[in-house]
């Protein structure tokens, strides 16, 4: 069975989406129990999706809703990598699969300023985090391991790796714009089974 759970996810989070219009409010609190199960379980992801990089972490491209409504990325961290300061400018739910991962949040203060929150949040296994501009979108995100991969599952309300968004420089608190893109050129066979 291990080889569907993706492919119902996705048919899930795609008939969620097709009850539009709906509230972000509503949406994540709908998908949220969908991504939640999705890593109750460590069996579905395929091993080409959970490869490391030595020198950066990874995000790969797990499904793209045609539409562009959603998008599911396996974000795959190396011992001791990082983020950037950066926002989404859409919607996301984070979902620890394996291993764990520490994200700080940023707000801005009275002057525009960047303020980081003075602790970190951290992940375990079936631990979500929630993001959007309208609830905190800026954060930094980090594995919490220095010897050890991390994966994170995550779903975003646009193609994330098409969107244009931003760093922010943690001196100057200046956003510059990047577009992250994906580092699969392969996207996983939904309909194969027990891929993994
Ligand atoms: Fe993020």
């Amino acid at each position: 069975m291990s080889g569907n759970r993706l492919l119902e996810f996705v048919q899930r989070m795609t008939r969620l989406v097709e009850q539009r219009p709906i509230a972000e409010e509503q949406l994540l609190e709908q998908a949220a129990p969908l991504m939640r199960e999705l890593v109750s379980h460590d069996d579905w992801l395929p091993g080409t999706m959970a490869v490391p990089d030595t020198r950066y972490y990874q995000q790969h491209l797990l499904y793209g809703d045609p539409l562009d409504r959603f998008s599911l990325v396996s974000f795959v961290w190396g011992p001791g990598q990082k983020t950037p300061i950066h926002d989404h400018t859409v919607w996301g739910i984070i979902a620890m699969l394996r291993g764990a991962e520490c994200a700080r949040r940023f707000s801005r203060d009275s002057r525009g300023a960047l303020v980081a929150d003075a602790n970190e949040e951290q992940l375990a296994p079936g631990d979500l985090d929630l993001v959007s501009p309208s609830i905190g979108d800026i954060h930094q995100v980090r594995n919490a391991f220095d010897d050890r991969v991390s994966i994170s599952i995550h779903l975003y309300g646009g193609n994330i790796g098409r969107i244009e968004r931003h760093a922010y420089s943690p001196d100057t608190g200046v956003a510059k714009p990047f577009v992250s893109g994906y580092s699969n050129t392969l996207v996983p066979n939904l309909w194969a089974r027990n891929e993994a």
